[in-house]
């Protein structure tokens, strides 16, 4: 499983927002070198998991042509907290057609709805509804392995970092993906000068008043050395450059009646647009995924592996 193959995996369940197959396909790609610390006989746990469809992917699941996350919407404003994804009735459509290569224990969120899809991919043995700006409902040290790739949207992230060592056991990894404050200087405010603060207002769309916990690289490194009970593995720079500022801009605006045309469709007719929509995206970015590098210059996600002590 290389980038590529995680981009075509990807761009099955994003098609209408590719900019995200995009940079989940290097991220998929950085998890990746953490599985040799995943040990299935062992407790894992998916912190702040979504819909799951990410880790799913990643660790090598697969679902159909026709399922993605596009159905079962909310319609509304694009605007703060609004989350159009928030929402599970029975036109989500979610099947699997190769298991995952290995399975957490388990997947935790705030949202239900989410919750609900992930429970379709057959991923986590369990699923629990937990707002991470309060403690854990787990004993010290409960896990060998835990994940998080969205530790900066909480508002106490000092406390869910520390939290999230607490229930790591001893000699088990804590594996986070996080993006940090250098997203601010590529974030649509760049384009602010030149494109207008409507053009700015529409594409940020709030989300960066959802990043609540985004530090400076240095700040994380240096509160998790702080708490002292952790080692630092590795520090990588995950993705950042010219590939960051697609993924800003994207079709964010437009996936909303993009949907819900696709939703108008046949079934077949629906898979058929997907697939020759999808095969462009892929030939578009095929050659510039496979060359990229990521940079500590321009990155704004890491991937920080901790071994408890
Ligand atoms: C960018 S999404 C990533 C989801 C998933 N990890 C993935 O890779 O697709 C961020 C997730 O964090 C969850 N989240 C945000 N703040 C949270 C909190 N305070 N407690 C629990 N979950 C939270 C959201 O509901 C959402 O599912």
């Amino acid at each position: 499983m290389d980038r590529l193959y995680y981009f075509r995996q990807f761009l099955n369940h994003f098609w209408l927002r590719p900019e995200n197959a995009l940079l989940l396909a290097l991220r998929a790609e950085s998890f990746k070198k953490t599985f040799n610390f995943f040990d299935d006989a062992e407790a894992s746990i998916d912190v702040s998991c979504g819909d799951g469809v990410f880790s799913f992917i990643a660790n090598g699941g697969q679902i159909s042509a026709d399922s993605d996350m596009f159905r079962s919407l909310r319609f509304g404003k694009r605007e703060g907290d609004f989350d159009a994804f928030d929402c599970f009735d029975d036109t989500y459509k979610m099947n699997v057609i190769k298991e995952a290569d290995r399975k957490f224990k388990y997947g935790i969120d705030w949202k239900s709805s989410l919750l609900a899809k992930a429970s379709k991919l057959n991923f986590y043995q369990n699923t629990l509804v937990h707002d991470n700006n309060n403690k854990l409902p787990f004993e010290d040290e409960s896990f060998q392995y835990v994940y998080t790739n969205s530790a900066y949207w909480v508002a106490k992230f000092e406390e869910h970092i520390k939290d999230l060592f607490r229930i790591t056991a001893s000699h088990g990894h804590i594996v986070l993906q996080i993006k940090t404050n250098n997203i601010l200087q590529l974030s649509s405010r760049y384009y602010a000068p030149f494109m207008g603060e409507k053009f700015h207002t529409i594409i940020d769309a709030g989300r960066m008043s959802t990043w609540k916990g985004l530090r400076s690289k240095e700040d994380i490194l240096n509160m998790i050395i702080s708490f002292g009970n952790v080692d630092i593995l590795s520090v990588e720079p995950i993705y950042g450059g010219l590939l960051a500022r697609i993924w800003d801009i994207g079709l964010r605006p437009l996936f909303n009646p993009l949907a819900r045309m696709a939703n108008s469709l046949s079934d077949e007719e629906r898979v058929s647009i997907k697939k020759e929509w999808n095969e462009i995206l892929f030939d578009l970015f095929e050659e510039s995924l496979q060359k990229y590098k990521s940079s500590e210059n321009d990155a704004i996600e890491y991937l920080i592996v901790l071994e408890k002590k």
